[in-house]
This record gives C-alpha cells, sequence and structure tokens, in this order.
C-alpha cells in the first residue's frame, strides 16, 4: 500500500480505492496491437472515432445557435456563419469532418473485409460495423436538410422519393421521413430530431458494443501473416501516441479545409421554386444515385428503380451476413471468391461515383 502510494501519489490511491484505477491500468497494459506488413490498417478505427468525437463535439457547439424551423433554420446559420465569432469554423469543421468519417468508415470497412477480420470470432465486430456505416450515412442524409437552403431542399426531395419507391412499405416510409406527402417544416423537425438525439444515442451504444468487442478479442493478424514469428508493440503509450499523432494530422487537415474552403450556405429554400439543375446527393450516396439514373424505366416488367433499390438492399444485406457467408475464411483457410467480391464493390463504387461527378458536369 505504501510502495503504491509512493509510485503515483495519494491522489492516484485514493481515486484507485474508489473506481479501480489499477484493473484499468492491467487492462490497457494487456493490449497489444500485431505488427506486420498491414499494420497500418489498425489506425483507420481509432481515426473514425476521433472524427466521431469531433462531430459530436462541433455539433452540440452548432445547437447552442440552430434553430429546427423552416422559417428560422437558413437564418440561424446565416447567423452564425455571419456574426458569431468563430462559428463559421465550427460549422465548417462539423461539414468537413463528417465527409472525413464517411471516408474514413469506407476505408476501415473495406481493410477489414480484405484483411478477412471478421473471422471467428469477430463476426458481430463486422455486423456492428455495418449497423455503425448505416448510421454513418443516416447522419449525413438528415445533417445535409437541417441548413434548409435549396440545394439541401431539392436533395431531400430527390432522397425521399427514392424511399417511396421501396416495395410495399415504400410509401409508408416516404410519409414517415417527411412526416406528410410533402417535404415540409415538418420534415425539417424530423430530420432534426433524428440527427441530434436517435443517431447519436445509436451510435454511441453501437460504437460502445464495437468497442467493447474490439477490446475484448484483442485484434485479428490476417491469415497472410499469421505463420510468421508473432511481433506486437503495446497499445499503451506506443500505438494510442501514434494515433494521437494521426488525429492532430487530421486535425490540421481540418482547419485548412475549413479555413480555404469554409461550408456553404447557398440560397435560402424555396419549395415552390423549380428544381435547380445538377442536384446532386452528398458524394457517398452517389454511386446509388448514379445506378439508379442508368438504369431502365422497366427490367422485365417491373420498374427499373425498384429493382435498382432492392437490389442496393440486398447489397447491404449481403455485406451484413458476409462472415457467415465466407465459409473459407471461417475455417482459416484463404477465400479469393470474397477478396474478389470486394475488389469489384470498390472498383464499382468508385466508378459510378466519378460517373455521377463527370456525367452531370457535362449536362
Ligand atoms: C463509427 C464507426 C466505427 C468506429 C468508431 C470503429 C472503431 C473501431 C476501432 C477503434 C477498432 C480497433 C482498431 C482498428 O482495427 O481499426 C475497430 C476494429 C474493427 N472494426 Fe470498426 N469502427 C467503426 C465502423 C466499422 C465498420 C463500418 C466495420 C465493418 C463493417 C467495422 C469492423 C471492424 C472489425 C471487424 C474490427 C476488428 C479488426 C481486427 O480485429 O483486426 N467497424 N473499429
Amino acid at each position: 500500500m505504501d510502495a503504491e502510494k509512493t509510485a503515483h501519489g495519494p491522489f492516484w490511491t485514493w481515486l484507485d480505492q474508489r473506481v479501480g484505477l489499477a484493473e484499468i491500468q492491467k487492462l490497457a497494459r494487456k493490449k497489444e496491437i500485431p505488427v506486420h506488413r498491414h499494420t497500418v490498417w489498425y489506425y483507420l478505427g481509432g481515426m473514425t472515432l476521433f472524427l466521431f468525437a469531433v462531430q459530436v463535439g462541433t455539433g452540440i457547439l452548432l445547437l447552442f445557435y440552430y434553430r429546427p424551423s423552416a422559417e428560422e433554420a437558413y437564418e440561424s446559420v446565416q447567423f452564425l456563419m455571419a456574426e458569431v465569432e468563430f462559428g463559421w469554423l465550427i460549422r465548417s469543421v462539423h461539414a468537413w469532418a463528417a465527409n472525413l468519417m464517411v471516408f474514413t468508415l469506407f476505408v476501415h470497412l473495406f481493410s477489414v473485409l480484405l484483411l478477412k477480420a471478421y473471422r471467428p470470432p469477430r463476426e458481430l465486430t463486422w455486423v456492428s460495423g455495418v449497423v455503425l456505416m448505416g448510421l454513418a450515412m443516416g447522419f449525413g442524409f438528415t445533417g445535409y436538410l437541417l441548413p434548409w437552403n435549396e440545394l439541401a431542399y431539392f436533395a431531400t426531395k430527390v432522397g425521399t422519393e427514392i424511399t417511396g419507391a421501396v416495395p410495399v412499405m415504400g410509401r409508408f416510409l416516404l410519409r414517415l421521413l417527411r412526416g406528410g406527402d410533402e417535404v415540409t417544416g415538418a420534415t425539417l423537425t424530423r430530420f432534426y430530431g433524428i440527427h441530434v438525439a436517435v443517431l447519436p444515442a445509436l451510435t454511441t451504444l453501437v460504437v460502445g458494443l464495437h468497442l467493447f468487442l474490439v477490446q475484448r478479442h484483442g485484434m485479428s493478424t490476417p491469415l497472410g501473416v499469421a505463420r510468421a514469428p508473432r511481433r506486437v508493440m503495446p497499445f499503451v503509450p506506443n500505438f494510442l501516441l501514434r494515433d494521437i499523432v494521426g488525429w492532430l494530422v487530421a486535425l490540421a487537415i481540418l482547419a485548412v479545409l475549413a479555413a480555404f474552403m469554409p461550408a456553404e450556405l447557398g440560397k435560402k429554400a424555396d419549395p415552390f421554386a423549380a428544381a435547380p439543375i445538377g442536384i446532386k446527393p452528398e458524394w457517398y450516396f452517389m454511386f446509388m444515385f448514379q445506378t439508379l439514373k442508368y438504369l431502365p424505366a422497366h427490367i422485365a416488367g417491373i420498374e427499373g428503380e425498384i429493382l435498382g433499390i432492392v437490389g442496393f438492399g440486398l447489397g447491404g444485406l449481403f455485406l451484413l451476413l458476409m462472415p457467415f457467408l465466407d465459409r473459407r475464411a471461417a475455417r482459416g483457410e484463404p477465400s479469393p471468391l470474397f477478396t474478389a467480391i470486394g475488389v469489384v464493390i470498390i472498383a464499382y463504387i468508385l466508378l459510378l461515383t466519378y460517373l455521377g461527378y463527370t456525367a452531370s458536369a457535362t449536362k
């Protein structure tokens, strides 16, 4: 007891007796990161977590000024950008970090996929991850409408229209999302509630589960390097300090992006105005949007759009169930078919996103 007191000081000992610091310390010391040629991918989850924390912090600050009604939303954002000290910075960091977070999420997901880190016993880590991907996209979709500007208004109109084409439940989903038949102030209030309460609560829960599982199973070693002599690095402090360097670089990038390309506001939404040309969803929805554009009106008597939506639904389900379908990886054998599927999905997303921007730029 006395030895502990001198090693850590009386405050540490006091707190340890109350919250069990020594146990937490033991847990932190036990955590190790495998070192091999793919170690770099282990930074992506932590980077996503950091960007999520930035979103929560800047989001709370935005809440102090934002007003969630069709009459005041646009003006409150305008006031924030022009009058509130550093308001433009907070809003721009929130907008850029959202994009970066979705980007790091995509990279995290696909690196985990290609390294087959979803192998048993990490199936539920993967499943919780796919759910987080869906939640992140929900954040993007609902947040986009909140400034109540022209582009966001019409993008939401188109986006919710697509939901309306979902078989059987489409009409119900459309009305549920819009809070009526049209995109109105009711939609804004709904999206606001989802964006600032429902999604943060769900995401916090699922991130908690995800991190618990990561902690419980430790980091996986990819099959290809599992046979080599095992080298590890302690998580605290070696890997964590490297994580922090990454986070500081991310902060610097965010600051540069926000300063040189601050978030725009555009014109206030006018439901009676004609839709502006070149309505675009956010880049991470672009591959789906562009696919729906390319589909013919009817395929084998069924509406092309409906087939497309069902196709993406099934694709999402396939992704969710991947650890249970990839039986070879589950047995610890290489599974080139699933690697190929992963590569094809990445190539498809990149190509359709590229076409989404270049094709609409020429119109
Ligand atoms: C808000 C979203 C997410 C956060 C904050 C997050 C966070 C993390 C963290 C901190 C780790 C440990 C370090 C690492 O491997 O990078 C991790 C591991 C993991 N994540 Fe995520 N993640 C998220 C989304 C996802 C998604 C979308 C997937 C895939 C569908 C996924 C699947 C996994 C798996 C399977 C592991 C274990 C990797 C291994 O043991 O090698 N996560 N995640």
